[in-house]
């Protein structure tokens, strides 16, 4: 497949400036450099995957995951998660989890189409009160 290469950034690395202001856009709060547990995977800039990851369990979590707005519903999100789902499974973090705001819908449409299942449900979750669906991911 054409378009940007899939980039991995670890701990200890700065934060391009483009995922800054995606970050800023898509969820109005930047989050800073990855920790020592955290990896992000970037479509350079148009897309990135936060992981916190757990390789003695062999677990990691989706924390955040964008898309530039400009760029949304062209398979990117798909592009870039499928290629997370792989890096990690070459890995050993082969049992994959996230939760998801239940209004989300263009996310959530993305989860099941990268083969994620439905799980559970954290009622009131969210500080509005919205509800929490979490879902997982394993490797076949
Ligand atoms: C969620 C998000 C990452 C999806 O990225 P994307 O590049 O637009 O998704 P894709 O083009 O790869 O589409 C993947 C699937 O989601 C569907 N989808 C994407 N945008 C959609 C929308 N607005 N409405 C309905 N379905 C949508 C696609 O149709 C596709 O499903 P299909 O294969 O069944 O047709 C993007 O909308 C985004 O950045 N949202 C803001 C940040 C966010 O909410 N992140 C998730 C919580 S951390």
């Amino acid at each position: 497949m054409t378009g940007p290469r899939l980039q991995r950034l670890s701990a200890g690395e700065a934060l391009p400036s483009w995922v800054t202001r995606l970050d800023r856009t898509a969820f109005g709060a930047v989050w800073n450099a990855p920790a020592a547990h955290e990896v992000l995977w970037l479509l350079p800039e148009v897309a990135f995957a936060r992981w916190a990851c757990i390789p003695a369990a062999g677990e990691a979590e989706l924390l955040r995951i964008a898309v530039d707005p400009a760029h949304r519903g062209e398979g990117l999100g798909q592009r870039l998660l499928t290629a997370c789902q792989d890096a990690l499974a070459a890995e050993a973090m082969e049992d994959l989890h996230l939760e998801v705001r239940a209004s989300n819908l263009p996310a959530i449409r993305l989860y099941r189409a990268c083969g994620w299942e439905r799980c559970g449900l954290r009622a009131g979750y969210y500080p509005d009160g919205e509800d929490a669906l979490l879902f997982r991911w394993a490797h076949s």
